[in-house]
């Protein structure tokens, strides 16, 4: 066996960049297939539907086994984020130009999600009673 050329560790530096954003809710999140080391995985995100500051966010992940080139969905979730200027307060989202039938069945299925979301909301609280020193909030 041929001995593996030196690496240097700068080769092996990796870096990650996220912006911090205001999550306000995540829901439907599904675990479809588990994800082994040394996959690849690809995340990908989209805005379904705009509301007033408001937005909902559709996230597919899918892994690849680099050895056969097989990829499959693994993860699936639904998010909500609030829009806010630099000085905090809550901002109006542009609304979406949606440009395929696709796109539009998807809006109004948000749509429909957002409401029925609120009214879980509002109506799933009663159990926080339990925890009466954290009922603040
Ligand atoms: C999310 C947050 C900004 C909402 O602020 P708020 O003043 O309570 O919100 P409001 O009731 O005015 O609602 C603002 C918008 O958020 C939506 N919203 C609020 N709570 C929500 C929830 N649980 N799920 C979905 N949407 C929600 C409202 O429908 C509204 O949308 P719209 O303007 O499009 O109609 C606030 O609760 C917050 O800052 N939470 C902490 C967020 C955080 O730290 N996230 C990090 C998670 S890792």
């Amino acid at each position: 066996m041929t001995e593996p050329a030196p690496k240097s560790p700068r080769e092996s530096e990796v870096v990650m960049t996220q912006m911090i954003l205001v999550t306000a809710s995540m829901d439907d999140l599904h675990f479809h297939a588990p994800i082994l080391i040394g996959w690849i995985v690809t995340l990908r995100a989209r805005v379904l539907a705009a509301f007033n500051t408001s937005m909902e966010v559709g996230v597919i992940v899918t892994s690849e086994n680099p050895f056969t080139g097989e990829t499959s969905i693994t993860t699936s979730a639904l998010l909500t984020f609030v829009a806010k200027s630099l000085d905090g307060r809550k901002i109006r989202v542009p609304p979406l130009r949606l440009e395929s039938e696709a796109e539009r069945l998807a809006f109004q299925e948000a749509h429909a999600r957002r409401d029925e979301r609120l009214a879980r909301k509002s109506q799933t609280e009663g159990w926080r009673r339990l925890f009466p020193e954290s009922a603040r909030g």
